[in-house]
């Protein structure tokens, strides 16, 4: 086989990593590839699941004895720390390897320092390769532990006209089914899916992430979070069905914002507490509009429908926005068209001061 680049190798690393989004969490997604002191690729893996073997014993078990004197190329800094499985660094100095090429160092307290294990054992470690790419497939990972609370996607659905329900309040359904199954296929990659109490009351929805031709659920379902002030979730609410976790999250567990509803930073703080690194908001408007006030929306998802309502709700109820200054300024970093719908993928831009 012919030999490839490092940074070759750091780009098939990163389309690695990507195969584990959605099931390593709380863990970061992480892919390895392998090369022996020819550049040869001898062997290759990726973080599949949390608990399960970490990207670089994989690819070290392919490689067997060929790792010696050859290089490892991972996405992120290999583990210091023996969680469920042992430090990276340790098994990577104990197969002889002579060289590491990191894209993005671990901002993880617990688990960082494995560059320095490695530079101590003598081996030579290159920081940044592919960096920035490295650091877009783990924004949601790298983005919670380097701040403490999730990375929080906000995702609606309207007309092109803004509207997410007619006048006489018939939402069922604004887009179509392959935008719908595209919003399953989101709600697989998250660790939590949040909904206001509004939504819940208005819509019973099940919130899980499911195959819609057929109705199975998806193998791993993201907890459901109701954010209810008072309790008000129904007890016979889809959401408590018990086909996934769902957290009916209260003032009174949470603790009280300054509206005297559910405290939105103290909600992100406890899921983050609870292993959560990637929220899907999905509304309604009323909650959405709170977390965007707030600044705690780090991306948007649009589905947005060729119809125009001319009446009814908004998709977005009251951001704290008064006056044209104050509107919330957003850079559009994808447009695709799902079925006859548009996905528009956006980021708050950030607020000076
Ligand atoms: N088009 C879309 O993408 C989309 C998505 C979802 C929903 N919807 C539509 O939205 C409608 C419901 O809208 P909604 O605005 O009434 O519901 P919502 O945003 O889901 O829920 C709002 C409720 O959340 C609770 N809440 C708790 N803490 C809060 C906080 N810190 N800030 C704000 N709210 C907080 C409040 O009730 P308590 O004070 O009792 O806690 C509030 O009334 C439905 O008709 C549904 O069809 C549309």
């Amino acid at each position: 086989m012919a030999s490839v680049s490092v940074d070759e190798a750091m780009r098939r690393a990163i389309e690695l990593a990507a195969r584990g989004l959605g099931t390593t969490s709380p863990n970061p997604v992480v892919g390895c590839v392998l090369l022996d002191a020819d550049g040869e690729v001898v062997g290759e893996g990726f973080h599949a699941y949390a608990g399960g073997p970490h990207a670089e014993i994989v690819a070290l078990a392919q490689a067997g004895r060929r790792a010696k004197g050859g290089t490892a190329v991972v996405t992120l800094e290999p583990c210091d720390h023996t969680g469920r499985t042992g430090p990276c660094s340790t098994a990577l100095v104990q197969a002889g390897v002579a060289r590491v090429v990191i894209a993005v160092p671990d901002p993880n307290p617990v688990a960082s320092g494995g560059a320095a294990t490695l530079r101590s054992a003598g081996v030579r470690v290159d920081l940044g390769v592919r960096g920035d790419e490295a650091e877009a497939g783990n924004v949601a990972w790298l983005t919670s532990m380097r701040r403490g609370w999730p990375y929080v996607i906000w995702k609606y659905a309207a007309t092109v006209d803004g509207r997410s329900a007619a006048a006489d309040g018939t939402s069922m359904w604004i887009t179509s089914e392959a935008a719908r199954i595209d919003v399953h296929a989101l709600r697989g990659t998250v660790d939590a899916v949040v909904a206001g109490v509004g939504t819940v009351l208005a819509d019973d929805p099940r919130l899980t992430a499911r195959n819609l031709r057929d109705g199975s659920l998806a193998i791993r379902q993201p907890l459901r979070v109701v954010v209810d002030s008072s309790g008000r979730t129904p007890s016979d609410a889809q959401v408590r069905d018990g086909a996934a976790r769902t957290w009916i999250a209260t003032a009174a567990e949470v603790g009280t914002g300054p509206d005297g509803r559910v405290d939105l930073p103290a909600l992100l703080a406890e899921l983050h507490r609870r292993g959560v690194r990637a929220v899907l908001l999905e509304g309604g408007p009323r909650l959405a509009g709170a977390f965007l006030a707030a600044g705690l929306v780090d991306k948007i998802v649009g589905y947005v429908a060729p119809r125009l309502l001319g009446a009814g709700p908004t998709a977005l109820v009251d951001a704290g926005v008064t006056t044209i200054a104050e509107a919330i300024d957003l850079e559009f970093v994808d447009v695709t068209q799902i079925g006859p719908d548009l996905r528009i993928t956006a980021l708050p831009r950030k607020r000076e001061g």
